[in-house]
Parts: C-alpha cells; structure tokens; sequence
C-alpha cells in the first residue's frame, strides 16, 4: 500500500491506466444516482482518470476535479478540453477551494491508499469544502472473493495492493469525524459489471432514480458480494 502513496508511482502508473479506466464508467452512475436536485456543485477528489468527474458533467452536472499527480492532470485537460477549467492539480490534504464551497463531493478508491491517520486529515479537507453531503466509495472487506483475486493479482501489479474496508473501519473513520453513525449510508454496490444496478448500466438503463432503485432495494442483501461499498454521510449543514 506504501507504494500507492508515492506521487512517482501514479505518475508513471497513469501511463498504463488512464485509457483503460475510460471505459468502466458505473461508479459515475452510482454517483448521479444518489444526487439531489439541490446539490449543484459538485467536486471529486484524487480524480485520477478522470472517468467519472467526465461523465457527470456529460450528464449535465457541474462537477469540478482535482489530483495531485501531474502526469493524469495533463492528461485529463488533453482528453476533457471542454472541462480543463474544472481539472485542476491540487493535494488532498489541503486544497484551494473555500469553505463549503460544493454541495456535494465524492471519491473512489482513494482512502484505499491510505492509513486511518493520513484519511481522517483528508477526510476533514473534504469536509471543511463540503455543504451538504459527502461520498467515499472503498474496497469491499466483506467481499472474501474479491479479496483474493486482489490478493492474487498484487503479486504482480502494486495497483491491487489497495486497502478493503469492513463497516467497522469505516465506523471507526466515522467517529474519529465526531460524526454520528445515524448519518452515514452505506451502499454495497458494483456486481462485476453483470448483475442488478450493473446489469441495468451495461442495457443503457442508467437513469438516476433506476439505478437508485435498484441499490437502495437490495439493502445489505448483497454486502458479501458486492465489490465496493458507497459511503453517503448527510446532514453536514
Ligand atoms: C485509486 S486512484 C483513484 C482512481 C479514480 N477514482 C478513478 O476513477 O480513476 C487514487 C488517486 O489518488 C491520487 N492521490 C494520492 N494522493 C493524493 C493526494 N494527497 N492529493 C490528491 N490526489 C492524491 C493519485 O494520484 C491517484 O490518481
């Protein structure tokens, strides 16, 4: 996981991803899904490929992004004209935006470089920018199947040496936040691009309140199966 910490590493590792990352697009619906009319800024921190802060903004919400590693930045101006004025190259722990200056902000897969300490510094950058509600999507602890085939593959490629989080880690992050477990709603989502909201997205069915539908109805149904969770914490107003 020290790797995945390292600037130099993302730096050359974007050389190898960013392309491929283009086309697995469900976690920007899983994100769209859950978005209220009222959230109207919206930020994604260590943005790396720059998927989702793309598509989001295709589907019409204004979303603005960031990620320390220069290499991915430049590349996501050059891939995103359109957008370069919202790619920015920034470091978590401490941004430039003012406070609550977004209604909404999110990231995927990124706590899963990190140790408790270094996430609760970000998570407390992230929440000094945010108004409303903010999301972290993690690696699925409670996924053994997964685990092993990242077990498996980081033998190979430092990539999948990323973190899993149980609830109870993420509940130990939470409070470590002084926030109330009460406002904190976990999602298992991603079914390996074939079952339930991924099957929707793989038909094109990828309006908003389906896909919510289709993630709020399973509950804690598929916590064993599902490869991430999608954490919403409410109420930061
Ligand atoms: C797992 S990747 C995120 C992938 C991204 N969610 C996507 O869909 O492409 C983690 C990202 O965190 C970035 N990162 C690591 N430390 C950072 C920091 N202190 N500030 C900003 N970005 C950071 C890395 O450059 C890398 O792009």
């Amino acid at each position: 996981m020290i790797e995945l910490q390292d600037k130099e590493y993302w730096n050359t590792a974007w050389d190898k991803y960013f392309d491929h990352y283009q086309q697995d697009l469900r976690h920007a619906y899983y994100i769209n899904a859950f978005l209220n009319n009222d959230e109207h800024k919206i930020l994604e921190i260590a943005a790396g490929s720059f998927r989702d802060f793309h598509l989001l903004n295709k589907l019409g919400r204004n979303c603005f992004a960031f990620d320390y590693c220069e290499n991915t930045v430049k590349k996501a101006k050059k891939l995103f004209p359109q957008y370069q004025e919202k790619i920015s190259l920034q470091n978590a722990f401490s941004t430039s935006y003012q406070d609550k200056e977004f209604d909404f902000s999110y990231h995927n897969g990124f706590w899963g470089c990190f140790e408790n300490e270094q996430i609760i510094q970000f998570a407390k950058e992230q929440l000094r920018v945010t108004k409303k509600r903010f999301a972290f999507t993690v690696h699925n602890g409670h996924n053994p199947e997964f685990i092993q085939y990242f077990d498996k593959l980081k033998r190979y490629d430092v990539l999948y040496a990323v973190r899993f989080f149980t609830l109870n880690d993420i509940y130990q992050i939470i409070n470590a936040l002084d926030i109330e477990i009460e406002n904190v709603k976990i999602y298992p989502v991603g079914k390996y691009k074939k079952y339930l909201e991924d099957e929707l997205i793989l038909q094109g069915k990828t309006d908003a309140q389906t896909i919510r539908n289709c993630i709020e109805n399973q509950k804690f149904n598929n916590l064993f199966t599902s490869e991430k969770l999608l954490c919403i914490v409410e109420n930061l107003e």
